[in-house]
């Protein structure tokens, strides 16, 4: 039966959910109620049994369970454990195998005894699965089942390997993998062609007997899911919402997981709220959304209906209301990013002083500008304006094999044909060659290679900035040192690279800047990327005059847009510059037909581009604004 919600606010959940301001918190608080539950079974002179996960999500609570450990003595030495599951067939000592991740992150590092240390086996031949699995209940059983459970959550909705149609009595089993959870794990594999579809995973059924279960979520990238397993119906096309039938269950989610939950993404239909410009803004782009109408005949009945009764007396009448938001939405649509010369720019989302501007565009990888934002990156050329573009990190794990070789050869033919020595290109080339032969899946490439790599890509980039109209010396292919260096190290410091950031603003010293706001993956280079603006623009606001005259734009599109609500500057593109922006992306030769990593997402970059500011321009004409063939979206970041 599913349990009684008495609150208001979060009567569209399910189960109880707790909410922090970040990942970090909420790890540790986890990791603080394991180490409570083992110190109060210690103190009874009882073993803890706990079911444990692997994946990005528990790193930070086995990372303090570890400095638990070492700084404040607690032991593990009563600690039997359980493992969700395991990728089949994999070898134990394989690096993507979960024996390997559980050792590095955790067991290698404690007390705890190898015996009570319970994986399923990857390397059982088939027939021989069945006994284990029932052998592996059997285990659980005869600990005296499981104290705690951490779960983390894929995106179909799978908790422990248990994907969509699973039942809610399932077993440890061997099952198929989900192919969006085969995309997820293809960058750990070198290609989801490597990926295992197979697992031998616990069951919901034997999740769902432990005593206690917490499944955690960080994360923008699992706000959609998180919706989907607390709110939505129970249904096996979302394993997680069987949760909603368990009694002992805890979501413990981060602030960006949560934001698509009802209570914080259309408040009012749950509570008064707090009618501030924005909320305003969201709630009647949502209403002509869900009506399908334009904002100016939305009606009195369409607000008292949809849960903005509140709103509609507080600031009503409802016609004012949306012509003040029709209006703020005309205000954000401009054809000069760069700001119009010699205009009133009091309802413009750019200044129009100094008419020429500088501008400088951040782009993490060598394509996200032009792919992105490269209708806007024209016109701020086109129309006069001092535009450098910095390519920030080299993007040279995204470029084939064979492409590389194709490259050295081509530079061996033209010296030989120039009767150039080419000893030394050909002893290079063949190292080249056998390395490539023998290279396993995933493994980390030569210098060499990778230099080569990168120098395919800088040749596109410069293409492509130099097709969208700029001159050689604007254009800067910083190949930031952190991207290399994260590929073998933990940890790594960003220190050289916002040093090397601030000294290009300086240099160039803009008026705006544009930056990737893609903060959906918080391991991400984008994300990564723009925290090393921020640092090197706070750093420099303490000494430097000019920071105080520069505006930072946020732009985003390589794997989500902006919602209308958000967006502070939507510049529209003719056909003719929705094509030129293509052709600008065409430079980029290495990243068209098949990527190296194209994600979950089967068109070509050029496509994406277009299919969403198409979508963004459809959006406003639905809405009631002015019919566009596409428009890019800005957000401004206040630092
Ligand atoms: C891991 C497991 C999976 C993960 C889920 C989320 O043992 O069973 O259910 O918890 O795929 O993975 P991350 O944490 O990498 O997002």
């Amino acid at each position: 039966m599913p349990r009684l919600n008495l609150l208001e606010e979060t009567r569209y959940e399910k189960l109880p959910v707790s909410i922090y301001d970040n990942a970090a918190e909420a790890s540790i608080s986890v990791a603080h109620r394991i180490a409570d539950l083992i110190k109060s079974k210690q103190a009874k002179g009882e073993r803890t049994v706990l079911g444990l996960a692997t994946g990005v999500t528990p790193i930070r609570v086995y990372a303090e369970l570890v400095r638990m450990h070492r700084e404040e003595g607690l032991s593990f030495r009563d600690v039997v454990t359980f493992n969700l599951d395991e990728y089949y067939p994999m070898k134990p000592d394989a690096a993507q195998s979960y024996v390997t991740f559980m050792q590095e992150n955790l067991f290698k590092h404690i007390d705890i005894d190898q015996n009570n240390v319970h994986i399923p086996d990857g390397t059982l031949p088939q027939e021989e699965i069945a006994a284990f699995c029932l052998e592996y209940e059997r285990k659980i059983t005869s600990f005296g089942g499981l104290d705690l459970q951490i779960l983390g959550i894929g995106r179909t909705g799978h908790i422990g390997f248990n994907e969509p149609g699973s039942a809610p009595n399932s077993g440890t089993r061997l099952v198929t993998l989900d192919d969006l959870t085969r995309s997820d794990a293809a960058r750990d594999f070198g290609g989801k062609e490597n990926v295992p579809t197979k697992a031998i995973t616990m069951g919901i059924g034997t999740i769902f007997k432990a005593r206690e279960i917490i499944l955690m979520a960080w994360s923008q990238k699992k706000a959609p899911i998180i919706k989907k397993a607390v709110e939505g119906e129970i249904s096996g096309d979302v394993p997680a919402t069987y949760l909603q039938l368990s009694d002992n269950v805890e979501f413990v989610i981060d602030r960006d997981a949560s934001l698509e939950l009802t209570r914080f993404d259309t408040p009012w239909l749950v509570k008064d709220c707090q009618w501030d410009e924005q909320t305003i803004k969201k709630a009647v782009t949502w209403l002509a959304k869900t009506l399908d109408k334009p904002i100016l005949k939305l009606t009195e009945e369409d607000y008292n209906t949809h849960g903005m009764a509140q709103l509609a007396t507080e600031k009503g009448p409802v016609y004012n209301i949306n012509i003040h938001i029709f209006n703020k939405l005309q205000h954000t649509i401009t054809g000069w990013p760069g700001g119009k010369p010699n205009a009133d720019d009091s309802q413009r989302p750019e200044r129009a002083e100094p008419a020429k501007k500088r501008s400088i565009i951040f782009s993490p990888h060598p394509d996200d500008d032009v792919i992105s934002m490269g209708g806007t990156f024209i016109r701020l050329a086109d129309q006069g304006h001092e535009v450098h573009v910095a390519y920030q990190t080299s993007g040279n794990t995204a470029v084939w094999d064979d492409d590389a070789l194709r490259f050295i050869e081509f530079a061996i033919d033209f010296n030989r044909s120039q009767n150039l020595n080419t000893t030394e290109l050909e002893t290079l080339y063949s190292n080249m060659r056998s390395f490539i032969k023998d290279k396993q899946p995933n493994q980390k490439d030569t210098q060499e290679l990778l230099t080569v790599k990168g120098q395919i890509r800088k040749g596109e980039a410069i293409a492509g900035a130099r097709f969208a109209g700029l001159p050689d010396e604007c254009i800067h292919f910083m190949d930031l040192p952190f991207y290399d260096k994260s590929k073998t190290q933990k940890n790594v410091s960003y220190e050289e690279d916002i040093l090397e950031t601030m000294e290009l603003l300086r240099s160039v010293m803009p008026h705006q800047i544009f930056a990737a706001g893609d903060f959906a993956d918080p391991h991400g280079t984008h994300k990564v990327c723009f925290d090393i603006v921020l640092q090197a623009m706070q750093r420099l606001k303490e000494t430097d005059e000019w920071v105080k005259d520069c505006w930072l734009w946020l732009y985003r599109g390589a794997w989500h847009e902006f919602e209308i609500h958000e967006i502070e500057m939507a510049v529209p593109l003719s056909p003719q510059e929705v094509l030129r922006k293509r052709y600008a992306i065409f430079k980029h030769q290495s990243q068209k037909d098949v990527p190296v990593f194209p994600g979950d997402d089967a068109r070509e970059f050029w496509v994406r581009a277009e299919d969403r500011t198409k979508e963004t321009a459809r959006c406003y004409d639905q809405l009631g604004l002015a019919e566009y063939e596409a428009i890019e979206a800005f957000v401004r970041y206040r630092f």
